[in-house]
Parts: C-alpha cells; structure tokens; sequence
C-alpha cells in the first residue's frame, strides 16, 4: 500500500486508475482502526476496483474541551490492517496540507436541520467539520464509491444529504455496525473505558433491543424512553439524549411512520459512547 500526504500524489494514482476505467472506493477514517474500520475496507474491496483509504484527525469536528489532543494514534498498525484488508493507497495529510489557513479561514459546508440537532446539539460546530472534510477528501481523492459505518447515523445522514445537495458524483454506502461479544458497537472511544466501564458499557444495546420490543408492541414512546433513561442511569450512564426518531430522515417520530431509529448518546465516565438501533413496526 502507498501511504502519502501528498494531495497531487493521491490525484494522479486515481486519475491513472480511472483512465483506464477502473472504479475506486474511498473509506475516510481518523486512523486507531478497530474491526468496525476493517470491514468498511473489506466492503470497499467488494465494490470498486481499487480502495482509497485516509487517516486524518479532523481539528475542525472537535470541540475546545473534546478529546483531539488525547484522540489515539496507531498509525503502523492501522497501515498493516488496511494493507491486509485490501486498500492500495492511504492519505495521512497533516492539518496544513488540509488546512493552510487554518480552521477559523476555512470554507465550510453546512448542512441546514439535521446539524443543529441530537450530537449536533451537544457538539456545536461537530457536523460542520465533518462535512467539510468529507467534502474536501471526496474533491481530493475523486472516489465512485464511499463507505462510512452505521454507528454514526447522523453522520451518515449529513453526508448523504451534502453529497445530493450538492450533485456529488459518489454514491454513499452505509455499513453495518460491527459489535463486540457483549453488544458494545465498537468505536476508537471504547479504548478510554476501564474493563469494568466496558462490561456496563455493553447495556446500551440491551436497553436499545428492549425498546425496539416495547415500541413494537405499541407501548407509547414517552413511557419507553423515560423507563430507558433510567436503566441507563442504574447501568451507570450519564445519558445525553436517548430519542425515537424516523429512519429516514431523523425527524420526529410520528404514528405514520413505519422504520424508526433508536439513537442514543450517553457518558460512561468522561467518555461519550453513541449508538443506534434501527426497526420497523
Ligand atoms: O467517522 C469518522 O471517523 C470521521 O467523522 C470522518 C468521517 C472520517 C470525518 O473526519
């Protein structure tokens, strides 16, 4: 696998691949890769002729009291997990090279409603940054394809709206989360948790399941919520936000709507952990 920083180099090597008509699939990361990562590589293998992968982590997604100093950083052993899944060319560009002028001059792209709401609520600024490095890596690496996890729904859902409201030739892949024994959806975040947090960790999607069967059997959201909230709390959580939304677009959940989403943010320690569950009733 080539690794570079360089953004004419990662331009050439797809231009030369798409000139002779070969397909290229992109899977953006900020690096410490879990099996989460490795199986949006293997996915991209699946689908594009060759697999374009990059680590950066994104200044601008971050807030000033969140963990960017402290996020980890693996880089040889995330460069021999993604050679040995399949990708051929990684870009690691240092925050000059994406930023030159820094995050304050930088152009940026919004998405307006979905933002402002749920971890952008929490985070302001969070889904501005992620839009806007997802925009500049896509005009960067050029891709047909990308593939970003399920676990960040919001996200998922911010960048497919950017990519068709702003006629983005790419299409947008989500895939699966990809879960430890005990359920725990697995994110870089999940090395902060001591063993025993992890363990508690692990009732999130307990909790999530046994709404979705509530729910299901038409128990009315509020109740389920509140009894949720507070499993949560017994379980150790420090919730953020625990909501039924729907799947589709994460407006509020109505009576008519048919696939909903679970999504949920809560602090275990000074960890935030995210999921979500989707379902259908
Ligand atoms: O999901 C992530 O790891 C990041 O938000 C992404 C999409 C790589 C943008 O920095």
């Amino acid at each position: 696998m080539i690794t570079t920083q360089e953004i004419t180099q990662i331009r050439e090597q797809v231009r030369a691949w798409h000139a002779k008509g070969e397909t290229v699939a992109f899977v953006p990361t900020m690096g410490n890769l879990h099996l989460g990562h490795i199986t949006l590589i293997k996915e991209a293998v699946k689908r594009a002729d060759h697999v374009v992968a990059s680590i950066f982590v994104n200044p601008m997604q971050f807030g000033q009291n969140e963990d960017l100093d402290a996020y980890p950083k693996t880089l040889a052993a995330d460069q021999q997990a993604l050679t040995d899944a399949g990708a051929e060319l990684l870009f690691i560009p240092t925050p000059k090279v994406i930023y030159p002028k820094g995050t304050e001059q930088q152009t940026y792209v919004e998405v307006p409603k979905i933002c402002d709401q749920l971890c952008g609520a929490s985070r302001p600024g969070h889904f501005r940054g992620v839009a806007t490095i997802v925009c500049k890596l896509f005009n960067i690496v050029q891709p047909d394809v990308a593939l970003f996890g399920n676990k960040d729904f919001q996200q998922l859902l911010v960048i497919k709206t950017m990519v068709e409201d702003l006629s983005m030739p790419i299409e947008i892949i989500g895939v699966e989360t990809i879960r430890e024994e005990s359920g725990l959806a697995m994110s870089s975040r999940n090395g902060y948790l001591t063993p025993s947090q992890k363990k508690q960790a692990a009732k999130l999607k307990q909790v999530m399941d046994a709404m979705s069967v509530k729910i299901k059997s038409a128990q009315a959201i509020e109740d389920v919520i509140g009894q949720a909230k507070a499993e949560l709390v017994e379980a150790g959580f420090k919730p953020d936000y625990l909501e039924v939304r729907s799947a589709i677009d994460l407006s509020a959940s109505k009576a008519e709507h048919k696939a909903l989403v679970i999504v949920a943010a809560a602090y275990m320690g000074t960890t935030r952990l995210i999921d979500n569950l989707c379902f259908e009733r």
